[in-house]
């Protein structure tokens, strides 16, 4: 069987074992927003196949080997294995917190990993797929080890820009070899380097070439990806060289005494060695997924940044050595904050753990999804959009049903549901988006699922708005509709959780707690509860605030300033494969905008003419549930708007007061008659919405047709 990356049909499949994988992090680091796009997709994804009842594992590692740790722990004054040791307690705790569920945390610098390092290695050389050849390189005379390019600092060769690292100048963006760095010195200990020969042990990569076209062109990969590799087989393949000299942390290579493996060597064959670590404390069949032949599912997921790796020399080195090939990899874009990259400086660079002191894991888990599609598009925190939209959504939409509900069925009708589903068809609605939710899902179009899911969240408080349970409660005869409706809005409720949950868990176990049931399952959407008895209701989700936004920016700030004062030579020698960025404008413009939160350009802002208007005269509509009939005067000029306020306000709570309207409205034709432009409004709906009205203070001089900025 296999999965097409980009179509994905084999959600309709019974019994898949699959096995997913996310990157394995960097040990010498703490985790942040921008890795946790990736967690929060593996993980949602393959919490989704779970609830499907399939056989599906999720394995990852802490990355553990290279320079960068070695140097690291060096200047800490501990032992290399003290410090992966610390950082990947650290790193699960963020996880188990951000609610990423592994199978399995293992570490690449373990047993299992040298095993499958020394095996694979020794059969790709039995198979002559190893080459030696001698190189030179940059070495720091006083610290005796050679010196990756992120390692050597000096003046720009092109703009003489000081303080630039050895393979690229941050100031002008010139590219260049570390010899031509000009008055260049080792970041380890200042010595200015020399450049030494020495042995170095090359992969074959040009040997897989024929292979690597095919599985290219065979549904492993996206399509954005499968462009890059074709122009990277264009600019023809080169041997890749995987040994480092002593001093290196890592795996000594097999007979070759002072030589090591390159850390993305054996980072890859950590995602087999943590899944044996989990086989063998499981006892699944280890083989069943990893022979050459596997009819099991293997899918990595990874950022955009490391494709060079995961799309050449994985499935070379895999097929070189007799393994099976993955079924696909699934890349995506990266994390931007504000229209930004990162930055420590404007408080953007977030860590898991400084999200974690003020907010709720799952608000960023909701805003991730509800912007995450397929492709390897960038993705942008927006810190006012996720607030307002983690609100809206979750807080004023969903949870909202639920609180609407729960209060009545409690006191009044003993906390039990209804006998029957009053509303069938509402129920059987909601049941019928069951596939293409989990089509979504499947192919990793969380926006998608996400949208249709907060649409029937908005049916179920149109339901609610309409039958009015608190009104009716206060009328005789009517509480049989009263329980009848509120049971149907926690039945509803129950099912757009059972939809959630791959993305909420935790709000999901605490659904499973007020309805009193043990488990949601998929299937269950077909089924609904009554004549059930259900525990009391407690809030199940908090509002975003603004102070608490504002409080992660300012810690990210602090942390900057302390971590400055310690910061040396930490950084992760840059592998000298590492590859631009890969999306460009262009390649992604069929990638469908998300409507709800995506952002437009200033220019499109500056085209709405927002005015103060007077609400001289407002009507009730025959015939129209929800709409009101203003007459508005903007300074002189009527408009006649039909605002959808009905709900809110009765007409005479209107009259003569300010607002706030959109004038430049191309006029649409309704039912009954011509509307002029549109009133502003907010708030969740029914009673509770609110037209924008700017004379709080009379002094303030609002008039009406003034121009709103
Ligand atoms: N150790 C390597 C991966 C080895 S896999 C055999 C590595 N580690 S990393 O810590 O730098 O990144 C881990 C994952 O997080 C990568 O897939 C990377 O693309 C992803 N991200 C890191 N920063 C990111 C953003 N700002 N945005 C989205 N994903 C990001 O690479
Ligand atoms: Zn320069």
């Amino acid at each position: 069987m296999e999965t097409q990356a980009n179509s994905g049909s084999t959600s309709n499949s019974k019994n898949r074992k699959i096995l997913v994988t996310s990157a394995l992090p960097y040990a010498n680091g703490s985790i942040h927003i921008g890795h946790l796009v990736e967690y929060i997709q593996t993980d949602t994804w393959v919490r989704f196949q779970k609830m499907q009842g399939h056989e599906c594992y999720y394995v990852c590692a802490d990355d553990a080997h290279g320079t960068a740790i070695m140097l690291r722990a060096q200047s800490e004054g501990i032992t290399p294995e003290q410090l992966i040791s610390d950082t990947s307690d650290e790193h699960q705790v963020d996880f188990k917190d951000f609610a990423v569920n592994f199978d399995n945390y293992h570490s690449t610098h373990s047993p299992e990993n040298r095993f499958f390092s020394e095996t694979i290695y020794n059969r790709l050389n039995d198979a002559g797929h190893i080459s030696k050849h001698t190189i030179s390189q940059a070495y720091d005379p006083e610290k005796e080890m050679f010196l990756p390019d992120r390692f050597i600092k000096g003046e720009c060769p092109k703009c003489g820009a000081e303080d630039q690292y050895g393979d690229n100048c941050e100031a002008c963006g010139a590219t260049y070899s570390t010899t031509e760095l000009k008055n260049a010195v080792s970041v380890v200990s200042g010595a200015k380097p020399i450049e030494k020969d020495s042995e170095h042990y090359f992969f074959k990569l040009p040997d897989f070439e024929a292979i690597l076209k095919d599985w290219t062109a065979s549904g492993h990969l996206q399509d954005e990806i499968k462009n890059k590799l074709q122009e990277w087989f264009e600019a023809g393949l080169q041997e890749w060289d995987i040994s480092r000299d002593a001093p290196y942390f890592g795996f000594e290579i097999p007979n070759a005494p002072g030589k090591f493996f390159y850390v993305w060597l054996d980072a890859p064959i950590g995602y087999i060695a943590s899944f044996k670590n989990l086989c063998d404390k499981k006892g699944i069949d280890f083989d069943s997924f990893w022979e050459a032949d596997s009819q099991t599912e293997l899918y990595h997921f990874i950022g955009k940044d490391i494709v060079y790796f995961h799309g050449l020399f994985w499935p070379a080195i895999l097929h070189g050595s007799g393994f099976r090939t993955p079924t696909a990899i699934f890349s995506h874009g990266f994390l931007t904050v504000e229209g930004k990259k990162m930055s420590k400086s404007r408080g953007t660079f977030i860590k898991a753990r400084t999200y974690l002191n003020e907010l709720n894991p799952e608000h960023l888990r909701y805003y991730f999804s509800a912007k995450l599609g397929s492709g390897v598009t960038d993705l942008d925190l927006n810190l006012e959009d996720f607030r307002l939209r983690v609100n809206s959504d979750l807080v004023g939409k969903v949870v909202n049903i639920a609180s609407r509900c729960a209060g009545f069925v409690k006191k009044k009708f003993n906390s039990t549901l209804s006998d029957t589903i009053s509303e069938p068809e509402l129920f059987a609605k909601f049941a019928d988006a069951s596939e293409p939710i989990a089509e979504h899902y499947e192919k990793r179009e969380f926006s998608k699922a996400i949208r249709e899911i907060m649409a029937l969240a908005d049916l179920a408080n149109q339901y609610i708005d309409e039958k009015k349970p608190w009104q009716a409660i206060k009328e005789e005869g009517r509480e049989q509709e009263v329980h009848d409706v509120c049971s149907m809005g926690l039945n509803l409720f129950r099912q757009l959780m059972i939809y959630l949950s791959p993305v909420l868990p935790l709000m999901a176990e605490k659904t499973c707690d007020f309805l009193n049931i043990d488990s949601m399952q998929w299937s269950d959407i077909q089924t609904p509860l009554t004549g059930h008895k259900i525990k009391k209701f407690k809030p199940l989700m908090m509002r975003v605030e603004k102070d608490k936004v504002q409080a992660i920016i300012d810690a990210s700030k602090e942390e900057l300033q302390t971590a400055e004062k310690k910061e040396t030579a930490k950084k992760q020698e840059t592998p000298e494969e590492k590859t631009a960025p890969i999306a460009s404008e262009s390649d992604l413009s069929h990638i469908q905008a998300d409507p709800i939160s995506d952002t437009i350009s200033f220019d499109d802002f500056a085209k709405i003419d927002l005015r103060i208007a007077k609400i001289i005269k407002a009507e009730h509509v025959e015939k129209a549930d929800k709409l009101l009939h203003l007459t508005l005067d903007l300074g002189g000029e009527t408009r006649n708007v039909f605002a959808g306020i009905k709900s809110a306000y009765a007409p005479e709570d209107l009259e003569g007061k300010l607002t706030v309207m959109v004038a430049n409205l191309a006029p649409r034709k309704m039912r009954f008659g011509v509307s002029e432009g549109m009133v502003l409004a907010a708030g969740p709906g029914g009673e509770d919405l609110w037209i924008l009205n700017p004379e709080g203070d009379q002094s303030n001089g609002a008039q009406p047709g003034m121009k709103v900025k």
